[in-house]
């Protein structure tokens, strides 16, 4: 398992749609392999594969606290097959921008569909955290980021936050 950069605003790749994942192969094996490991060193609790700049549609999840036996899902593919009309609010990060958070309204339970690393079709029911992250994760399959979500002032704000951090980083690496 290799760990990888992981792709940040503003990269273009961010806002492309992900090409469905044609044949489950060894290559496709090492990717995931290496986008869990790349996320459990950011660390994080999703990532997609856009974010290390591969376009296809796969994500990894795992939201077991620290303390907890980790508990990776490999998603090839995946589709929201229903979601609730309940809303739910979570405050949402993500590691392509980086350290900034906000809260963000959705689904507060979806049914997932998609193929597992073996090939085989599976299915989620999630709620809570996890309904989250794969609304979230699937979301960047599809060229979106949580910031989108936020009205244009908002998001001004944040990614102003954002700027002056990455400055601040430089200035102390310097
Ligand atoms: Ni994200």
């Amino acid at each position: 398992m290799t760990k990888l950069k992981i792709v940040e605003i503003p990269d273009p790749r961010l806002k492309k749609i992900s090409e469905p994942v044609k044949e489950i192969n060894q290559d496709i094996i090492n990717l995931l392999d290496d986008m869990l490991e790349t996320m459990y060193s950011a660390p994080g609790i999703g990532l997609a594969a856009v974010q290390i700049g591969v376009l296809l549609r796969m994500i990894v999840v795992d939201i077991a606290a620290k303390d907890e036996t980790p508990n990776p899902i490999f998603l090839i593919n995946p589709e929201i097959i229903e979601a609730s009309e309940n809303l739910q609010e979570c405050e949402e990060g993500c590691l392509s921008v980086p350290k900034q958070f906000a809260t963000i309204t959705r689904p507060a339970e979806v049914t997932v569909k998609y193929l597992d690393k073996k090939g085989n079709v599976s299915q989620i029911k999630a709620d809570g955290l996890l309904a989250v992250v794969l609304q979230h994760e699937i979301d960047h399959l599809n060229g979106k980021v949580f910031i989108d979500y936020l009205s244009p002032l908002k998001r001004k704000i944040l990614l102003r936050k954002l700027q002056k951090e990455r400055r601040l980083n430089e200035l102390e690496e310097k």
